[in-house]
């Protein structure tokens, strides 16, 4: 695997894979990687011929008072994982090769980006979107594969690239879970002993009220016990916990279309998030 830290030796690597006519597939993250990460890579290589990695950790979707400068950082051993995985290139740009002195442009995705996360983070999307575009122009993969862990995000990038004319194709990939069905994260690391234990409360009340309104329960009843649930499993407060349309991510107009549950909860001090399908039982 290639680590390539300058734009000029990102094309010339680029333009070589090319010439051999190979089809593209990017991976775009911010580092410390888990299973959830390889996933994609592993996805990545079914539909393309050269996997190429990034990590940066994207100032700009941090808030002032977010986890920027304790995000972990784990360059050497990241660099393996991709190795092993077999990625064939791992983009590693500084911030000048992404924000150069000057930099002025911001890409805003009204609508999919305004509730939920869009709500309890202002400006995240934008910080996503802008740095997505910008790797996207460098990379210029055919694929970008994307986790459903963040669903909200998927949704913002399929819009982005639809409404500019990316062409480039956006694939999700399945959520993977701990053994105990949390979802696995790079935050993940911050939570230790019996709050990472308790954390499994985030899956557990997800899929409780997910089952509950698939068999026709009342979806208020089944987000306000949601909601209890993770308070009294050990989360300090919540978020939000929403069920929504899987595509435009507002209030579900219609109970037949894909249907998405979303959380946003804190524990000890560490935000996480997670989601789920809701899938209605048309025998119920
Ligand atoms: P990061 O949190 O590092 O995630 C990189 C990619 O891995 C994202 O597409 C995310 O959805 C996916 N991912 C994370 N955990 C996963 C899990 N448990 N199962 C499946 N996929 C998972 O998301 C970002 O970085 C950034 O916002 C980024 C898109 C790189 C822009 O800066």
């Amino acid at each position: 695997m290639q680590t390539i830290r300058q734009l000029a030796a990102l094309r010339d690597a680029l333009a070589a894979f090319r010439a051999d006519g190979a089809r593209i597939a990017l991976v775009p993250t911010m580092g410390a990687l888990h299973a959830g990460h390889i996933a994609l890579i592993e996805a990545a290589k079914l539909v393309a011929d050269k996997v190429v990695a990034s990590i940066f950790v994207n100032p700009r979707q941090f808030a002032p008072n977010e986890d920027l400068a304790r995000y972990p950082r784990r360059e050497l051993q990241d660099q393996r994982m991709l190795a092993e995985a077999g990625c064939a290139l791992l983009w590693l740009p500084p911030v000048e090769e992404i924000y150069p002195a000057g930099f002025a442009t911001n890409i805003q995705v009204a609508g999919v980006s305004a509730p939920l996360e869009g709500a309890s983070r202002p400006g995240h999307f934008d910080g996503v979107a802008t740095v997505v575009a910008k790797l996207f122009n460098q990379v210029r993969p055919d694929v970008a594969l994307f986790g459903e862990k963040d669903f909200q995000q998927l949704a913002v990038i399929r819009r982005m690239a639809t409404d500019l004319d990316f062409g480039i194709e956006i694939i999700g990939v399945p959520t993977q879970r701990d053994d105990d069905g949390l979802a696995l994260s790079s935050r993940n690391a911050y939570l230790v002993g019996e709050d990472r234990a308790r954390a499994v409360a985030l899956p557990r009340a997800l899929g409780v009220a997910a089952r509950g309104i698939a068999r026709g329960g009342a979806v208020d009843a089944a987000l306000a016990t949601a909601h209890d649930a993770l308070l009294s499993g050990g989360f300090e407060s919540v978020d939000y916990i929403a069920l929504v349309d899987a595509e435009t991510l507002e209030p579900p107009s219609d109970l037949h279309r894909p249907l998405r549950l979303l959380a946003a909860a804190r524990i000890a001090g560490t935000r996480l998030i997670d989601n789920i399908a809701v899938e209605i039982d048309e025998q119920g």
